[in-house]
């Protein structure tokens, strides 16, 4: 730890250092000690024998002290009382870096620390010596100065609230990509703001020092390389957000510093944590007093630093005083409002970016795929994929993925197209996978999501891909005349599987609001999406409003869905027939034809499973001709 910073109370004696110094020193969490208490032997004596100390008698003492100063500000810092009455005692005290120490003064008239010497039980009090301290005292010309003419509490309030306006309104630890764009982000939005990052020789160096150097305004934030002090240069209560890598790092960070937040404070995570830990930390936080908000955060690097979309979700106290940052950072959906809103309780926002992301892997999966039949099967070169997607955003199909995908179709790295120079191998840190694994604990269908999953993890097995296609020698076949019809089915058929996957994801949320009794609001849900994040697109501002009226009905339950899925669903069920007639995979294309074509048939093949499970394992079955809450089982061999 280290780097503590040193409060220093000064002023004459009677105006209440050591009450007072207590007191902040308590709700510091800090040691707190009396300058007294290092006067050596001789200077004890002198005092008790009432003669005064002069300027050599005190320098060994306020040497003395300048040590131990250095000493607590390599440990958690310290409250100290002490007269302090001229400037040059003052200047020996100040034996550390200015930014960690704070100077107090406790002012008031000699009238005024008379009447409070006067009144002050068993204390002697003489009035020469007052009398003297005045006549010594230098009035400081930095710090804070507070008259004593009030209760301790309203004092010791009125330091805080004082300490606080030379503080930062927030923090943020973390300056890797998405840390250091979200707190310049912050920063244009004119918060003072302290940024931290740990420092790890040859690799993590004065990070949040040359952050801070490199800002235009940078006397709006402060840079720390230490914790303890980074915590005490924000305001409480306080808000911090991490910005650090999911999983144990989190951890990590948040165990260093609880140590010095105190009650009310407020961490907000703002990385791909997995929705069990965020549930996991806000139980451990909330013991401590301390609030925690999981905060899903989608846009990547250019969204975090112009405007991100944020589903926040946890503790609604924390949440109402801290969501106003979040607010102003974010993106403004198409009636100006911040596209970050309260999600729901415990880890429903890291849940909700959680399905944000596992639509997005199919909705990435869905143009790659469309990019690669049409790039082998209808032989167009990646420009004329392009121009073909760039007819689709016209027709209502824009989209943020759309428009990247675009853009990295024209890519050209001299006269080659850069796409046709990458492996073709994903990688996934993970988010994707999460969705597939929470759908299955909550009993629901995931099908274009989880098969997205799949064909990553299909995709990398690159090596045994290419040893088999040399072994079994698979015979595409290319499209062989006019290509008008297959490139209309498949606007067609993606339109349609888009809509298919947004359903799926959105099934699974209102299915895991029942399951966890998160109340999660669909069309919020929407209107967050609709701008800032990956999945933002025509579509989203679409399904926005459905739900605005809605928040129950299933997205291909509503008329207007129903019309566009029942005009399209033929071109989907094509163009997955002739990617695999023409052996193509089209694996989101088919897991979204599949899951329609089950989903609006009132008679699907589970009778026969049920049957299986009952022939051999007596698992039994119910039966369309008896109530449904009867339960038969045959001997099937008999
Ligand atoms: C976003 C993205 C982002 C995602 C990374 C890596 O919403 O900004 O979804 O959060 O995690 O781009 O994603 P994968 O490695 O899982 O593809």
């Amino acid at each position: 730890m280290g780097k503590g910073v040193i409060y220093i109370l000064f002023g004459v004696s009677g105006s209440g250092k050591t009450t007072i110094g207590k007191k902040l020193a308590k709700d510091f969490n800090i040691p707190f000690f009396d300058a007294d208490d290092f006067h050596p032997e001789s200077n004890i004596k002198k005092m008790s024998d009432g003669f005064p100390l002069n300027d050599s008698d005190r320098e060994p003492w306020l040497q003395k002290l300048a040590n131990k100063i250095i000493d607590w500000n390599t440990k958690n810092g310290a409250v100290l009382a002490c007269s302090a009455l001229k400037i040059k005692y003052r200047d020996t005290l100040q034996s550390i870096d200015p930014e960690y120490i704070e100077w107090i003064f406790l002012d008031g008239s000699f009238d005024l620390i008379a009447n409070r010497m006067e009144t002050r039980k068993n204390h002697f009090f003489k009035k020469e010596m007052l009398i003297s301290q005045f006549e010594t005292l230098e009035r400081p010309e930095k710090g804070i100065v507070i008259t004593v003419d009030k209760s301790s509490d309203e004092i010791v309030n009125e330091i805080k609230s004082k300490l606080d306006t030379n503080r930062s309104q927030l923090g943020l630890i973390g300056l890797g990509v998405m840390g250091k764009s979200l707190a310049k982000n912050l920063l244009s939005k004119n918060f003072t703001l302290s940024v931290y990052n740990r420092q790890v020789d040859d690799y993590e160096v004065d990070i949040a020092k040359k952050f801070v150097k490199e800002q235009p305004d940078n006397h709006m934030v402060l840079g720390f390389d230490n914790l303890k002090s980074f915590v005490d240069s924000i305001e409480q209560p306080r808000t911090i957000i991490l910005m650090v890598n999911a999983g144990k790092p989190v951890d990590l960070v948040i165990d260093a510093l609880v140590l010095f937040l105190s009650k009310g404070d407020c961490i907000i995570d703002g990385g791909n944590s997995h929705y069990k830990s965020t549930l996991e930390r806000s139980n451990r936080l909330s013991d401590k007093g301390v609030h925690f908000l999981g905060a899903g955060i989608s846009g990547g690097e250019e969204g975090a630093l112009k405007g991100p979309s944020i589903m926040p979700g946890g503790s609604k106290e924390a949440y109402d005083r801290s969501g106003f940052f979040l607010e102003a950072i974010a993106a403004r959906d198409n009636a100006n409002n911040p596209c970050c809103d309260y999600i729901g309780p415990e880890g429903s926002g890291h849940y909700v970016k959680m399905v944000h992301n596992g639509i997005e892997y199919a909705e990435m999966q869905l143009l790659a795929e469309a990019y690669h039949i049409l790039r082998f099967y209808a032989k167009k070169n990646p420009d004329q994929i392009a121009a073909i997607f760039n007819i689709w955003r016209n027709n209502g199909l824009d989209s943020y993925l759309l428009e990247i995908t675009i853009g990295i179709l024209i890519k050209k790295e001299g006269n080659n197209f850069l796409i046709d120079k990458i492996l073709d191998k994903a990688g996934q840190k993970g988010t994707g996978g999460w969705s597939t694994n929470a759908a299955l604990e909550v009993g629901m269908p995931l099908s274009t999501i989880s098969e997205s999953v799949m064909a990553r993890n299909i995709s990398g097995i690159k090596s045994q891909r290419v040893e088999a296609s040399e072994r079994y020698q698979l015979k595409t076949s290319s499209i062989s005349s006019d290509d008008t019809v297959f490139i209309e089915n498949l606007e067609k058929a993606f339109r349609t599987a888009s809509v298919i996957n947004h359903h799926i994801g959105f099934e699974l949320l209102k299915e895991a609001s029942k399951e966890y009794n998160w109340e999660l609001n669909l069309s919020k849900i929407a209107r967050i999406w609709t701008n800032g994040c990956i999945i933002r697109s025509d579509l989203m501002e679409q399904i926005w409003d459905l739900f605005l009226n809605n928040n129950d009905t299933s997205l291909l339950l509503f008329p207007d869905i129903i019309t566009t899925v029942k005009s399209n669903i033929d071109s989907l069920t094509e163009t997955v027939a002739v990617g695999l007639k023409s052996r193509y995979s089209l694996p989101v294309f088919s897991a979204a034809a599949n899951y329609f074509l089950t989903y609006a048939s009132a008679q699907s093949s589970a009778n026969m499973i049920q049957a299986q499970r009952d022939y051999f394992g007596a698992h039994t079955y119910q039966r369309i001709d008896k109530p449904i809450n009867e339960y038969f089982h045959t001997n099937w061999k008999s």
